[in-house]
């Protein structure tokens, strides 16, 4: 049977070729909307491996500070997902030849918001949710500095299983600073799910984030805001990030990264919503959040890009924005 299949497809290739053509665009057309039940969600693993390439920068100036993040994430998945090798030296090489813009947009991304969190600890904040935490590693990195500082993570199941594994293996066991809450964003309550777990709506908060808002519909991104107005202590702030709308725009309209797109969409987690440029501040003003601060790519160069001889690392991604809110006190 072997012979007969191997035979026909050698006498009519044009044909095998355009039925295994039409497969791989049904497969990659299918609308998967979401991180599959059970599966752990992929670009959270893209997002540590490339935080893991960036902590080997050889300059501290530039370094990503997220040192446990080449422990978290699993080494194969370099080599297995993203056609790198698999040690991080040599891939770091190839990513800075490459001149990836993401790669520079996730080094300032996490130096930013460890900046914030630093900050705001410093400033008297009592708790830290982590929203759709996948192997974020501030929780761990930051204990020693703020002892006092209560973590809650949030994710789906299977992401966050796979994480306390990732953590259990590194540390040794899960710390007791930490809150692991799962949570379908798209199916659950966040406040009651967060309040059972013991978040206190009266006590000051830093809510993170970080490569979460894009990969929501439009009115998951509005839910997430309006719950950070109504159930966070004033003075309470949120740092994130956002795709403009008008790269998504190129990104659904063909004009622009495909081939992430294809791999996104194959894993279930496809960009879905995007803010218009210049309107972030209505747009917060809307759930009732103030604008402390957008970063732009030029701004994460001049904050976080530029090396100890002066040189700048790389230009980071202008798809994607950094964004520091509020939630105010009441009008009287
Ligand atoms: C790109 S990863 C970012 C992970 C982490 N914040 C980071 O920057 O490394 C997106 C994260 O959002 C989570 N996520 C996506 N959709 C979600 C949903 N509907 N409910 C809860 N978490 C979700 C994924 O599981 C994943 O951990």
């Amino acid at each position: 049977m072997w012979a007969d299949l191997v035979c026909f497809c050698r006498r009519r290739p044009g044909f095998v070729a355009g039925w295994l053509a039409l497969v791989l665009l049904l497969a990659l057309a299918s609308p998967v909307e979401a991180v599959p039940p059970g599966q752990i969600s992929w670009t959270s693993q893209v997002a540590a491996a490339y935080r893991a390439l960036g902590a080997k920068d050889p300059d501290p100036k530039t370094r990503n500070p997220d040192y446990l993040a080449g422990r978290l994430v699993d080494q194969a998945f370099l080599g297995k997902q993203l056609r790198l090798p698999d040690d991080y030296d040599p891939a770091l090489a190839i990513i800075r030849k490459r001149g990836s813009s993401t790669f520079y947009y996730m080094t300032a991304r996490t130096k930013y918001i460890d900046h914030v969190l630093s900050h705001e600890a410093a400033a008297g904040v009592e708790q830290v949710v982590i929203l759709g935490a996948g192997l974020d590693s501030r929780a761990y990195r930051f204990a020693k500095q703020f002892p006092k500082l209560k973590f809650f993570e949030v994710d789906l199941p299977a992401t966050q299983d796979y994480k306390r594994q990732r953590v259990e293996a590194v540390l040794g066991s899960l710390p007791a600073g930490v809150t692991y809450v799962p949570v379908d964003f798209d199916k659950d309550d966040l406040g009651q799910t967060l309040a059972r777990a013991g978040y206190r709506k009266d006590r000051r908060t830093l809510f993170i984030w970080e490569a979460v808002s894009y990969y929501l519909q439009e009115a998951g991104v509005r839910a997430t805001l309006d719950f950070v107005a109504q159930q966070a202590q004033p003075g309470s702030r949120l740092v994130f990030d956002y795709l403009t709308r008008e790269a998504l725009d190129k990104i659904n309209s063909g004009e622009a990264g495909q081939r992430g797109a294809a791999a996104r969409a194959k894993r279930g987690e496809p960009f879905l919503s995007g803010i218009k440029r210049g309107t972030i501040r209505g747009y917060l003003t809307k759930s009732g959040l103030i604008l402390v601060e957008e970063v732009e790519a030029r701004d994460m160069v001049g904050r976080f890009l530029i090396g100890s001889k002066g040189q700048v690392l790389g230009l980071p991604s202008r798809s994607v924005r950094l964004v520091l809110a509020e939630v105010p006190a009441p009008v009287r």
